[in-house]
């Protein structure tokens, strides 16, 4: 099979690309999330798990950093999880050493509780995990002065989301699902941008095999049987323009709704009495109740 565009041998078949012009397409598209999303002269956190989607995002978003005037920064979380916590934060280093990028590593030693802490024997920790990452993530962005936090979401991650929302009748999670959230300094949340919301994980595979990015391969133990990774193989059959055209209707169903949710999301929030941090609980935040229980 030969490029579509200029006849060398093609590496990819869904798109009928070769290397370089895989590559082209690549940072296109990255390139028009920023500019549908206008985030421009910013400072951004990007969240690294060592897996191919973050490590893919980090080699991007570094390329194409003072074409959009973006700032970056690096952050991982050390969850303790034993064979593969180790593996990401290695990644984690070798990428901030590869790209000249600051560091912060966040330990959950230092916390009343690391992750296997919430296993048993029929349950997982992965609600939890992603409780505790996402608050760590937010704070971290807004303790260092980042306007932004940058997450490795694809195009198939946000395609689950939808459909999950869409299936178990989630309005309110479904208007909250955007591609880009604003900062609000006020409430000590930083933003949110997904640069890689155009893209396929297999792309995201591709990209890191060609340009030689460090990435892990494993899986978190914990993700065996994962209800998102299920999905995924179950509808596979879902084209790459289903998907975009499945997430097009979704921030179509949002827009009159936008400014409403915006204003209403903010006035429900309240600072946590024991870390400070916004929830839309009356009492503690979801992550201090956690770290507690
Ligand atoms: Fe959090 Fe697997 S990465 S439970
Ligand atoms: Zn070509
Ligand atoms: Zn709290």
């Amino acid at each position: 099979m030969r490029c579509k565009l200029c006849r060398k041998k093609a590496i990819y078949a869904p798109l009928r690309f070769c290397e370089e012009h895989f590559l082209a397409y690549y940072e296109k598209k990255v390139g028009k999330y920023f500019q549908s999303t206008h985030a421009r002269n910013v400072k951004i956190l990007i969240g690294i798990s060592g897996g191919k989607d973050s490590s893919a995002l980090v080699d991007v978003l570094n390329k194409i950093k003072d074409e959009y005037g973006l700032e970056l920064g690096l952050f991982t979380i050390n969850l303790q999880i034993p064979d593969y916590s180790e593996k990401g934060l290695e990644v984690g280093k070798e990428l901030a050493k590869k790209y000249n990028l600051p560091l912060i590593i966040e330990d959950l030693k230092d916390h009343a509780k690391q992750i296997p802490a919430f296993a048993g024997e029929k349950m997982k920790p992965c609600s939890q995990c992603g409780v505790i990452k996402r608050y760590l993530l937010n704070k971290a962005a807004v303790d260092n002065g980042y306007d932004y936090l940058a997450t490795g979401h694809n195009l198939d991650d946000e395609f689950f989301v939808a459909m999950h929302n869409l299936i178990h009748r989630n309005v309110d999670q479904l208007r909250r699902q955007q591609k880009i959230l604003p900062p609000k300094p006020k409430n000590k949340l930083a933003g949110r941008v997904k640069p890689l919301y155009y893209l396929t994980e297999k792309e995201n595979r591709l990209y890191c095999l060609l340009k030689g990015i460090p990435h892990d391969v494993d899986e978190c133990p914990f993700s065996h049987d994962n209800p998102q990774i299920k999905f995924k193989l179950k509808h596979a059959w879902f084209s790459k323009d289903d998907k975009k055209s499945l997430l097009k209707s979704v921030i179509k169903l949002q827009e009159p709704h936008k400014e409403v949710e915006e204003g209403e999301a903010a006035g429900q929030l309240h600072d946590c009495p024991s870390c400070g941090f916004p929830t839309t609980s009356k009492d503690e935040c979801v992550y201090c109740k956690v770290m507690k229980n």
